[in-house]
């Protein structure tokens, strides 16, 4: 991508890195531009286990969704957050357990419906729309989650690798609530962000990312900042942990080997 002469969707600035860009770079996508390449290769240099953080990530949320739909029976997921379509994506996860599974893609990022539209919306249980994820309100009215999410029946909300988008004064700890208190009792909640246990990269990358995005983007947080989010939720085994720990399907699935800042998270369950 960036080297075609096609013309840009609408709303896409390829001056200003995008962290839904940026992602898809380090996942090994197409749909990143220059400006993108450079900032993530910039960020390596400062945090160099940054790739396989991304890889990692990604197994969590396809192991996560493959559990929640063969374990616990969910067949609806509302993906806060969810990226430029990649392999194994949500839907196709969770509809290879059962094909009426439904699936709402929400990004604010209007390259994810300009690139992911065909992919993510490849069936009529699925459907991709451009929303902040801070709006619950807009988000739960949205006629497209109407259709497909009902609300009287337990919900898989995703909030994957993107809490560390959301600013302190946006209050992302309300954000969680809000969500939550519209779900049905058996629903759940899967969350986890960048955190770092060493100051000088907190700052750094927070500072680095927040100037390269021009302010899309909230804060690494520490390991402890995630408690509040699940607060009143039955956390899952094995707890709050990195992600790529969390029960791993095989002996072969690759381990996050350096902790300059890890993903963190893990899933909670409405009583
Ligand atoms: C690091 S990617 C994570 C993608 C996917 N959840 C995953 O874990 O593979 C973060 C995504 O969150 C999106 N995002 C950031 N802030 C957002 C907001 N306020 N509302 C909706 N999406 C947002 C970005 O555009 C990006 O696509």
């Amino acid at each position: 991508m960036g080297q075609t002469q096609e013309p840009l969707p609408k709303g896409i600035d390829i001056n200003v890195p995008s962290v839904a860009r940026m992602y898809d770079y380090f996942l090994g996508g197409k749909d990143n531009y220059a400006v993108d390449r450079e900032a993530s290769d910039e960020l390596l240099k400062v945090v160099p286990s940054t790739r396989e953080l991304a890889l990692n990530n990604r197994q969590f949320l396809v192991r996560v969704v493959r559990r929640l739909a063969e374990d616990h029976g969910i067949r609806q997921f509302l993906d806060h957050g969810s990226g430029l379509p990649t392999q194994n994506n949500v839907h196709q996860v969770a509809q290879s357990v059962d094909p009426s599974s439904r699936v709402v893609y929400v990004d604010n990022d209007p390259i994810v419906l300009a690139h992911g539209r065909a992919l993510l919306e490849e069936n009529e249980n699925t459907a991709v729309i451009t929303a902040d994820m801070r709006d619950t309100d807009g988000i739960f009215s949205h006629p497209e989650v109407e259709r497909l999410i009902d609300f009287d029946e337990p919900v898989a909300a995703l909030f994957v690798s993107v809490l560390h988008c959301v600013k302190d004064e946006d209050d992302p700890a309300g954000l969680i609530r809000a969500v939550r208190d519209r779900l049905a009792p058996g629903s759940f909640m899967v969350i986890c962000q960048l955190v770092s246990e060493d100051a000088a990269t907190r700052e750094f990358v927070t500072d680095f990312m927040d100037k390269s995005t021009h302010g899309n983007w909230g804060r690494v947080r520490q390991q402890r900042d995630l408690e509040q989010f699940f607060e009143g939720l039955e956390i899952l085994e094995p707890g709050l942990v990195e992600v790529s720990t969390w029960r791993p399907d095989t002996d072969l699935a690759p381990r996050q080997l350096t902790q300059e800042w890890i993903e963190y998270g893990g899933v909670g369950r409405l009583p």
